[in-house]
């Protein structure tokens, strides 16, 4: 598509932003060397030429070098924002400077998002890369004849996996799905490493607060509360963790953090950040526990992980103090503080995941999308042929310069081995 006819379709901010986005998607590009490599090279096969690809997941540089690669591989690709806080209008601009129709404008609030959504719904897309399953279940609900059309969706996170499966269960989902968020080269190191350095960084910038010392509640310990805690940990920070799963909790304790209650993790923390995937994992009975002054933030998929709602309810003031924080006066004596309205603080209110991580997840997006195209898959959710996964480690480990041995005959035991010969 021309960047003329993309500019006709699109709906973006300011399409004079392009220069910086366009040299932030080249930035992103040059470390992301399995996208740009293996991925790349896999794609260009034609198996995706004339593909109607839907890619709607955070809106920005990463994102965009993913777009302009299957692109490049022949497919139609239309791009959207998967939260209305994380666009960035420059990226957006850049995209459709490159030919590719973008549906999204930074805090156009949700009302337009949702809109731009089904605008994106309405390209009749037959493959979708999503991110919380937004695009898919809106298709699902506002728009079913388009979404019985779909061929395959791929999908990003640990809330829209869980998404997924419960269309799945209840007979609703009409195409094959790949778990992008349940490959090894995805969850091991994009939620854990990636999310937990972004979001301490995000917390620590938003704030200009100094990490050694701090009391930091992290609720929900799966793979991002995992990473949360290293990371508070190895900045000089003590990591307090509030669990419901036993084994997740016990796997906290040997970690070595304190694991507590809410009742006993609120009131000692500085800092609270969500990581569940659930909602009001921090609501109104919690706010009375917190400490005044205390900051709030939410790592998690859902923008009510942080029950941001009640709290504003509860408040007698809610005033912005600094850039991306706003201040809560609770039942008119407790000031307590929210990063990024409480949407995700390492993407709404930072750069979002280091870029090597990210050409890891998006390797897996790509090539999930490439598996759905290429493949013979049933309706249901499936995860990437462990092969692939495999193959993307190697290609990030040659990247390193990194080789491995392989293992030979006489490293295993055999038969004769075990039992002697017959
Ligand atoms: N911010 C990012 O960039 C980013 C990156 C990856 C994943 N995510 C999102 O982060 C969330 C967590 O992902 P994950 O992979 O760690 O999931 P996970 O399922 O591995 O872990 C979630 C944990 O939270 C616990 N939990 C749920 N509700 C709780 C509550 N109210 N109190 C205490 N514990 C509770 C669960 O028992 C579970 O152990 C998801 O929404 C996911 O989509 C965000």
């Amino acid at each position: 598509m021309s960047s003329e006819s993309a500019i006709e379709r699109s709906s973006i901010s300011d399409i004079t932003l392009a220069p910086a986005g366009n040299q932030a998607i080249d930035w992103a590009r040059l470390h992301s060397p399995v996208v740009d490599g293996f991925v790349r090279e896999t794609l260009s096969d034609g198996s995706l030429e004339g593909k109607r690809i839907a890619l709607v997941v955070h809106l920005e540089a990463k994102t965009a070098f993913l777009a302009t690669v299957l692109a490049d591989a022949g497919a139609s690709v239309v791009v959207g924002g998967s939260n209305p806080f994380s666009t960035r209008d420059d990226i957006a601009a850049a995209l459709v400077s490159r030919g590719i129709e973008v549906h999204s404008i930074r805090e156009s609030g949700y009302e337009a998002w949702e809109k731009d959504l089904l605008s994106i719904a309405d390209t009749g897309p037959e493959y979708i890369i999503d991110d919380g399953a937004e695009l898919t279940t809106r298709m699902a609900k506002h728009r079913p004849d388009l979404f019985a059309q779909l061929k395959g969706i791929t999908e990003q996170t640990t809330t829209g996996v869980a998404r997924l499966h419960t269309l799945h269960e209840a007979g609703r989902l009409a195409c094959p799905a790949m778990a992008a968020n349940d490959a090894e080269c995805k969850h091991l190191f994009d939620n854990r490493y990636g999310t937990g350095q972004s979001t301490i960084q995000a917390m620590l910038n938003l704030t200009n607060m100094l990490m050694p010392g701090k009391r930091v509640a992290i609720i929900g310990y799966g793979w991002v509360g995992r990473g949360l805690a290293t990371y508070v940990r190895a900045m000089g920070g003590h990591a307090v963790v509030v669990e419901f799963d036993p084994v997740k909790a016990l796997e906290a304790f040997m970690d070595g953090h304190v694991v507590a209650p809410m009742a006993e993790a609120l009131p000692q923390a500085d800092f609270v950040v969500t990581a569940t995937g659930g909602l009001r994992a921090v609501t109104s009975r919690h706010f009375g526990l917190l400490k005044p002054g205390a900051i709030l933030a939410n790592a998690g998929h859902h923008d009510l992980e942080v029950d941001v709602e009640s709290l504003a309810r509860e408040s007698t003031e809610v005033r912005d103090v600094r850039e991306g924080i706003e201040e809560y006066l609770w039942e008119g004596t407790k000031p307590l503080f929210v990063l990024a309205s409480g949407a995700l603080v390492n993407i709404a209110g930072g750069l979002g995941h280091p870029i090597e991580i990210m050409d890891l997840s998006f390797a897996v997006q790509g090539l999930g999308c490439y598996e759905l195209v290429t493949g013979d898959y049933e309706v249901g959710v499936h995860v990437i042929p462990k092969e692939v996964d495999a193959r993307i480690a190697a290609a990030k480990l040659a990247a390193h310069g990194i080789g491995l041995d392989e293992p030979t005959a006489d490293q295993s035991e055999s038969v004769d081995d075990l039992l002697g010969p017959q």
